[in-house]
């Protein structure tokens, strides 16, 4: 079942995606205990590594005894600062380069990087080129399936990215003006999968449940499947893809306490970690009775002893009760990728 990723081998084909604000060292931490084969860091300027800028130097903190491949994802446009960029991010720790070439922000588009280098695959090309001409390190590329429905151009982004010699690509296949709207359309992984050479294959976009990650596997043939909001409160996930059980209530308390501990050492300023954390507070509630009331609770929340508190409460009588009124509180629309 194992699963080559360039020089590496991956246990099994399940992966976590890049999610900014989500995938920091303490929740890639805990995919990776949870199981989870490779976990790509959120993505990470090219100039913000050239200056090395202390808010930069966060994202590149990992544990390297859990970690492994280390796997950095950078954004930028130009394969000469993209290139050096790497040189840092391999200084400090990256064992595998991955490229964002899918977020559709516009402060990221207007500069050339993310969606924007599906406009222009020779330069992605290039890019994947001049990082492993500078770095030896493995590179990897993540892109959407074209920019709009008339730019559908991943077969294209695919020849020119293996003809570099990138490892995998990764598609979250819906195109960059469609967001998050409409169904990701996984006849691009099997395209993709037909007509591959030598990459491997990342299929992504809406995985929820393990036998959709099953399903993914099957029906396109891709080599790894990754999953991202699927994991948001959830990185047990990837524990039940591997046969084991879902969380029981105290497991999930602990998880939850244990993720929040992990996540105020990690900013390193208890105020701002209990602002940070509501986001998962609302991931793990989800589906769970009295969920919306723990939410505004703990929305009011600044001290770490009282959070702590109000999530031994909640989560030790967690239940599940099924409400569908108990939507999610979360806006992908800002989400990148
Ligand atoms: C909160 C959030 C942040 C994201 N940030 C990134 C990112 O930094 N880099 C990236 O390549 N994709 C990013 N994405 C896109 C995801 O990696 C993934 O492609 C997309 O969510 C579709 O997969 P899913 O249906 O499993 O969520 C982000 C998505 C979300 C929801």
């Amino acid at each position: 079942m194992s699963v080559a990723y360039g020089p590496y081998r991956l246990p099994h084909p399940y992966v976590l995606a890049p999610m900014a604000g989500v995938s920091e060292q303490p929740f890639r931490v805990l995919a990776f205990r949870m199981g989870a084969a490779l976990c790509t860091t959120e993505l990470v300027s090219a100039q913000g590594l050239l200056r090395a800028s202390a808010r930069t130097l966060r994202y590149l903190r990992h544990d390297a005894l859990v970690e492994h491949p280390y796997s950095l994802q950078v954004f930028g446009g130009e394969p000469e600062a993209m290139a050096q960029a790497a040189v840092v991010g391999k200084q400090w720790g990256a064992e595998a380069i991955d490229i964002n070439m899918g977020c559709p922000v516009k402060k990221v588009t207007r500069n050339g990087a993310g969606s924007a280098l599906l406009c222009d695959p020779p330069r992605a090309a290039a890019i994947v080129r001049a990082i492993h001409a500078a770095t030896g390190l493995p590179v990897s590329a993540k892109i959407r399936s074209g920019w709009d429905a008339h730019h559908r151009n991943y077969l294209e982004m695919a020849e020119h990215l293996d003809d570099a010699g990138c490892i995998a690509l990764a598609v979250h296949p819906r195109t960059r003006a469609q967001g998050y709207a409409g169904l990701a359309d996984w006849n691009v992984i099997t395209d993709l999968v037909r007509h591959r050479r030598r990459m491997a294959i990342v299929g992504n976009g809406d995985v929820k449940t393990p036998a959709d990650a099953r399903r993914m596997l099957e029906t396109t043939g891709c080599d790894l499947v990754m999953i991202g909001r699927g994991a948001l409160g959830n990185p047990w996930i990837f524990r039940e893809l591997l046969g084991g059980p879902s969380p029981s209530p105290a497991e999930r308390r602990d998880g939850v306490l244990d993720h929040l501990a992990a996540h105020v050492e990690f900013v390193g300023e208890p105020f701002a970690a209990v602002r940070s954390f509501r986001k998962h507070l609302g991931w793990y509630s989800h589906g769970l009775r009295g969920a919306a009331a723990f939410r505004s609770e703990v929305n009011q929340l600044a001290q770490l002893a009282d959070v702590q508190r109000a999530v031994q409460r909640f989560f030790e009588a967690a239940v599940g009760d099924g409400a569908a009124d108990d939507e999610q509180e979360v806006d992908y629309r800002s989400a990148l990728g």
